[in-house]
């Protein structure tokens, strides 16, 4: 066995209704993918339908399940609200909102305009609360027995980082908003949680942070102490766990899948790696030394 196996049994989705925002491309993808193979049914939204359509297309072919396209800008509340109606039209109740659309690109951040800067507050934060509270609502309203937010947020959402505070700044907002309703809406069965990957190559996640050489040049495996990006069906199947009724006393949770990127990067001494073992002989020694004296 390997990670890049599949993991859940093949029915464990079986019954559900979910919605990827940001489902066309990259990790919603194969996140809805492997959904779709453990039974779910699945909406996928984004803002270009176009494309929503030919992934919907080739997953429903590749999986056999059913997969409806649905553009929707999660910037604006009218279009969200329209979508959750237009799912429940189409599958009689939603389950499960998997909160994956994003935005970001690299800069200085003296560099931005406030236009810039809003353009990621907006899809991240602003996007992730109209359809949590939109969902949310309906959820309370129709007193459904069990529903579950799942939020994609990242490890800098609490380290920070430079050169994407936009990013940075929304998805801690994010990181927020996954705890404070994990406590506020267990009451409705709304069970709310976070999965914060490291790096899993994208086209999307790369054209904007490793535009060019970048890629070669900052050989993101290179920072994780496993010594390599993460395989998307890895994801696929940490998700898969957290939306499915296995993970049912789960809430409140961020999930870490990042090969120990972020930790390499906080602890103090870790830069120590690169110390060779005959150096820890002549290290130890000096140091028993000066104990000695
Ligand atoms: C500075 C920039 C810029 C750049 C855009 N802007 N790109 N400023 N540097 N590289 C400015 C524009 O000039 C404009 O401001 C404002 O931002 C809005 O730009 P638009 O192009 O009009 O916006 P829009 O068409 O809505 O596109 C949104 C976008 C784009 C976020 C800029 O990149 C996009 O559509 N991204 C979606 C997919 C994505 O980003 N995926 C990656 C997620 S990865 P002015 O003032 O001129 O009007 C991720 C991973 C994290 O989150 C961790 C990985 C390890
Ligand atoms: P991606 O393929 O670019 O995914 C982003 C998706 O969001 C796209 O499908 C895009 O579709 C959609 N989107 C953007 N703006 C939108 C809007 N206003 N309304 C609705 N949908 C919108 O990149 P990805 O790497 O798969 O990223 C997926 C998630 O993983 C994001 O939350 C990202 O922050 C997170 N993440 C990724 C990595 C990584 O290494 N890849 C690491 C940490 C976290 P349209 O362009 O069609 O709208």
């Amino acid at each position: 066995m390997n990670f890049s196996q599949k993991m859940l049994r093949d029915d464990a989705l079986q019954g559900k209704v979910i919605v990827v925002t940001g489902g066309g491309s990259g990790l919603g993808r194969a996140m809805t993918q492997y959904f779709l193979e453990l039974g779910a049914q699945v909406a996928i939204t984004s803002r270009d339908l176009s494309k929503l359509t030919h992934t919907a297309s080739e997953l429903e072919s590749l999986t056999g399940g059913t997969c409806l396209p649905l553009q929707c800008d999660v910037r604006h509340n009218e279009e969200v609200e329209n979508m959750l109606q237009q799912v429940l039209k189409a599958f009689g109740k939603v389950d499960v909102l998997l909160n994956n659309a994003a935005g970001n690109f690299i800069s200085p951040t003296e560099r931005l305009s406030a236009n810039a800067f809003d353009t990621i507050i907006d899809i991240v934060l602003k996007g992730t609360k109209n359809c949590t509270l939109a969902f949310g609502k309906h959820w309370i309203d129709s007193k459904q027995s069990s529903a579950t937010v799942l939020n994609i947020v990242t490890t800098y959402a609490w380290t920070g980082s430079a050169y994407v505070v936009p990013s940075a700044t929304a998805k801690a907002g994010v990181l927020a908003m996954t705890r404070s309703l994990a406590v506020e809406w267990a009451k409705y069965g709304i069970r709310t949680n976070a999965i914060a990957p490291g790096p899993f190559p994208t086209k999307g996640a790369w054209d904007r942070l490793l535009p060019g050489d970048l890629a070669q040049k900052f050989n993101l495996a290179k920072k994780v102490p496993l010594k390599r990006v993460g395989d998307h069906q890895e994801l696929a199947n940490l998700a898969a766990y957290l939306v499915s009724d296995f993970s049912a006393y789960i809430n409140g949770e961020v999930i870490v899948i990042d090969g120990g990127e972020w930790l390499k990067g906080a602890g103090q001494f870790n830069m120590l790696e690169a110390i060779p073992e005959e150096l820890w002989d002549q290290l130890e020694s000096m140091i028993k030394a000066k104990k000695n004296k």
